[in-house]
């Protein structure tokens, strides 16, 4: 056995452990108790890999000057990317992580597309009788990149509010997105058997707006499947790479990524009432909302802290919703104080958790959590929505959407039919929020106007310290 060799056994041993940690860490993340354990096996994962892939680029570069002068890029690039990816890590607010997380599956759309390239710019050693494959690989290794490319990008601007989160209605464009498959399809046949770089450049453009308009034309209530979708596509992306670079570990660990994150898609379409394939195509069969759920309603009811804490004062149950503000307040800590304060005192008190409450999949959850209130208080929305009509008090904690009876009762909302917290039917509702403003969907909310309903304005930790102190 050569050195090589002994390399490339190390090399292929050490992904076989990675890969079994990364399946770990899937498995570690599925439950918030084993969540930690999940990330540190993902961590050990990837350090792993890369050692060994580094191990092995060594190894087949050694004493060449080229390939040495190569591996010291890789090894700057690196170094160079791990600083900025750590000052990121370290300096991002929680609410600011969706966005980072699309930008991130951007960057490995992009990879693909540059791997993709690279794979037709360079074709020496690949035998004749693989060559078709090679190319349709090169090919939809490019196209599902630049999908993820474009696509993740416009995810990340609407998720950070630098674009609207209402859907983009172009005419005719359910015939735009699936024209462009149908082109792609031709194209790919194409380019097996006449492949020409200027298919490539016309594959490449039809990628990115394709991916651009997939993702345009889905509006706010729809964003958290489309960034599981995103993160689904990236690893399908990550995965053709492999099989250009011929790397075992990226291939296993695309397809670990890419059907994990298209499973995840599927429970969030139907925890939301959404159709799986009309969403990935770009909101097929989805047309413009009715205007009608723009206009709202009546006189809203103002109160103050002192206010809500005789009502609870006065409460045998009370039920907790949170949602996006109060991961923007940071309340996490004063409500688990409030919690623990009122159970003192005999009040039943459990929260209702909407499943794409917040701005990424388990966000309330992490953030109960961290303020250690207790796990089997905290109830999925299907456990807890059937208990609402007899609940004494709800605290609607900087939740919206999550809560807005019109996706019930307005078949003209664009959120209509995504199942809620029915937190309306409860004796008494408590509001916190800074302003009569629309939730990430657009929406306006009557749930403000009902006559059981009472605004309490304001940063919702600030409140809740208030309503502690009145108490
Ligand atoms: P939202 O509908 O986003 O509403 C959050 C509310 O919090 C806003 O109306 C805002 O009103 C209030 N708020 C903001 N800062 C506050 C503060 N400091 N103190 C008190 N209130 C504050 O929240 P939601 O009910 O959690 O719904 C989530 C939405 O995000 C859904 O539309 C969902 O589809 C979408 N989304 C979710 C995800 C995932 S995976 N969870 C990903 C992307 C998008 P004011 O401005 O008046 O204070």
């Amino acid at each position: 056995m050569t050195a090589q060799d002994l390399a490339g056994a190390v090399a292929g041993a050490a992904y076989i452990v990675a890969a079994l940690l990364f399946i770990m860490s899937l498995a570690g993340l599925s439950r918030h108790e084993r969540a930690r354990g999940g990330v540190v096996y993902g961590m050990v994962g990837m350090a792993i890999a890369l050692l060994a892939t580094l191990w092995l680029m060594v190894a087949d570069a050694w004493g060449t000057p080229a390939a040495m002068l190569g591996l010291i890029l890789l090894v700057v690039a690196v170094l160079i990317g791990a600083v900025i990816g750590l000052w990121r890590a370290r300096t991002i607010p929680m609410t600011g992580m969706p966005e980072l997380i699309a930008l991130f599956h951007s960057f490995v759309g992009a990879a693909a597309v540059l791997v993709g390239w690279n794979g037709a710019l360079y074709t020496e050693g690949i035998p004749a009788n693989l060559e078709g494959i090679h190319h349709a690989e090169v090919f939809i290794g490019v196209f599902i990149g630049a999908v993820t490319l474009t696509g993740s990008i416009v995810a990340f601007l609407k998720l950070s509010g630098r674009m609207s989160s209402r859907p983009l209605m172009l005419p005719g464009k359910n015939i735009l997105n699936v024209g462009a498959l149908v082109v792609f399809i031709a194209l790919t046949v194409w380019y097996v058997i006449t492949p020409e770089l200027w298919l490539l450049v016309v594959v490449t453009a039809l990628a990115l707006a394709l991916g651009w308009h997939l993702v345009a034309s889905i509006g706010g209530g729809d964003m958290p499947v489309v960034i599981s979708m995103l993160n689904s596509y990236s690893g399908w992306a990550a995965a053709a790479a492999g099989f250009l670079l011929n790397n075992d570990l990226l291939i296993v660990t695309g397809a670990l990524v890419g059907s994990s994150g298209a499973y995840l898609s599927y429970i969030m379409c139907k925890a939301m009432n959404r159709s799986f394939l009309s969403v990935i195509a770009g909101g097929f069969g989805i047309e413009a909302p009715a205007a009608k759920g723009d206009d709202v309603q009546g006189e809203h009811h103002e109160t103050d802290a002192a206010s809500v804490a005789r009502l609870l004062e006065g409460a045998s149950s009370v039920v907790i919703t949170p949602g996006y503000g109060m991961a923007v307040a940071q309340a996490q800590s004063a409500v688990a104080d409030l919690t623990r304060k009122l159970r003192e005192r005999g009040i039943e008190v459990r929260f209702g958790i909407h499943p794409v409450a917040g701005r990424l999949p388990g966000h309330m959850n992490v953030l109960l959590a961290e303020a250690k209130v207790p796990y089997d208080i905290v109830l999925e929305m299907d456990e807890i929505n059937d208990d609402l009509a007899q609940t004494d008090v709800v605290l609607v904690i900087g939740a919206n959407d999550t809560v807005n009876p019109a996706a019930a009762e307005d078949p003209g909302s664009p959120i209509a039919g995504m199942p809620v917290l029915r937190v309306w039917e409860a004796h008494n509702v408590v509001v916190f929020k800074r302003s009569m403003a629309s939730g990430y969907a657009g929406v306006p909310n009557p749930l403000f106007y009902r006559d059981n309903t009472k605004m309490l304005f304001g940063d919702a930790k600030e409140r809740v310290q208030d309503i502690l102190a009145a108490l």
